[in-house]
């Protein structure tokens, strides 16, 4: 096997390696989660989450090698996440990645998490028509934006304060559902109806959005009446969400016109809302794109996917962390 990139994840609490080819087929894939080491701590505990990056990252490297049986000479490059990350986790893959590249003679580009997130649409022979809206809705983000291509990102608007993700974890561990609560919240909201009464913040403030609102209304009503449905409050807490999202979708395509609508990030693994985004996208005539189901959540193949574009454009950003990397930054 040739031509493959050789993809690095490390900027939160996952280890993960994938061997992918022009074409998006990910040879090999391995995701190392530290969920166990952060369950306690309700959250993800920075320095165990690097040192936990110390202790899988090379293994994993030769585990997924090994497995697709590729040599450093099969490599075209190395693609590792530079940012945005929390800082110590970055760095692991970072140097890792600069170590093997000085070591094996393959160019390494340092990649932005976020555009790995809007490339994983094109995982398994997904095609994004340009020019697309994209909505990123993840743990660490929530933002939409247009792209004219693969490379020309316009910023429409992003969150003031939390993110849906991290709203739907911070509504579940209300509710003793436990870590990750994306998933436990999306579960449980199918089994309940939306008959609670919460707000939609900024659903008509153009792309801006606000999800602490929301949340804190959420824990006002449990204070306020303690045994109330877990289903139902899940499902009303998911249905003001996917108000408030689908109503951004709805003023982008309206506005920009584009030829594609992209849904990526770790909701984007939400049945909901891939539900409520394929009717949006149908009342606008335009494609819905979203990644496989089993890549919306943080992943090596998306990295090395998007880094793909890099190579193409012969941009080659350093191997140096940024915490804060924004989206329209390489
Ligand atoms: O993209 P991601 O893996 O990490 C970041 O880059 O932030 O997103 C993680 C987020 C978490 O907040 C998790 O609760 C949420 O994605 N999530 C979901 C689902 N699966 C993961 N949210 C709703 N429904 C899901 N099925
Ligand atoms: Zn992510």
């Amino acid at each position: 096997m040739s031509d493959l990139i050789l993809g690095i994840e490390t900027s939160c609490d996952d280890t993960s390696v994938a061997l992918v080819d022009r074409s998006g087929h990910a040879a090999a894939i391995k995701t190392v989660s530290q969920f166990e080491i952060h369950e306690a701590f309700g959250g993800v505990y920075p320095e165990l989450a690097s040192r936990a990056h110390l202790e899988a990252i090379l293994p994993t490297i030769q585990e997924v090698m090994t497995a697709a049986s590729v040599t450093p000479d099969d490599l075209t490059a190395i693609g590792v996440t530079r940012g945005p990350g929390l800082i110590g986790s970055l760095l692991v893959g970072l140097s890792t990645a600069e170590a093997l590249s000085m070591g094996w003679g393959v160019p390494a580009y340092g990649v932005n998490h976020l555009r790995g997130h809007i490339r994983s649409v094109e995982l398994e022979s997904g095609k994004t028509e340009f020019p697309a809206v994209i909505m990123l809705v993840s743990g660490g983000h929530t933002l939409i934006a247009e792209l004219k291509d693969p490379w020309s990102y316009r910023l429409l608007g992003s969150t003031r304060d939390d993110s849906v993700g991290e709203s739907y974890d911070k509504v579940a561990r209300m509710l003793g559902l436990g870590m990750p609560g994306g998933p436990a919240i999306d579960r449980a909201a199918q089994a309940g109806t939306p008959v609670l009464r919460l707000p939609r913040p900024m659903k008509n403030d153009a792309y801006e959005f606000s999800f602490s609102g929301l949340k804190s209304s959420v824990a006002r009503h449990i204070e306020k009446h303690p045994d109330v449905s877990i289903e139902d409050m899940s499902a009303s807490f998911v249905a003001a969400c996917m108000d408030v999202l689908t109503a951004k979708a709805d003023r982008a395509l309206t506005e920009c016109k584009p030829r594609s609508l992209v849904i990526v990030g770790g909701v984007a693994a939400s049945r909901q809302l891939r539900e409520a985004m394929g009717e949006v996208a149908g009342r606008h005539g335009v494609e819905l794109c979203l990644p496989p189901m089993k890549w919306a959540t943080d992943n090596a193949a998306m990295i090395a996917m998007a880094t793909w574009d890099y190579v193409e454009r012969g941009v080659q950003p350093e191997l140096i962390p940024k915490p804060n990397l924004s989206l329209e930054t390489p």
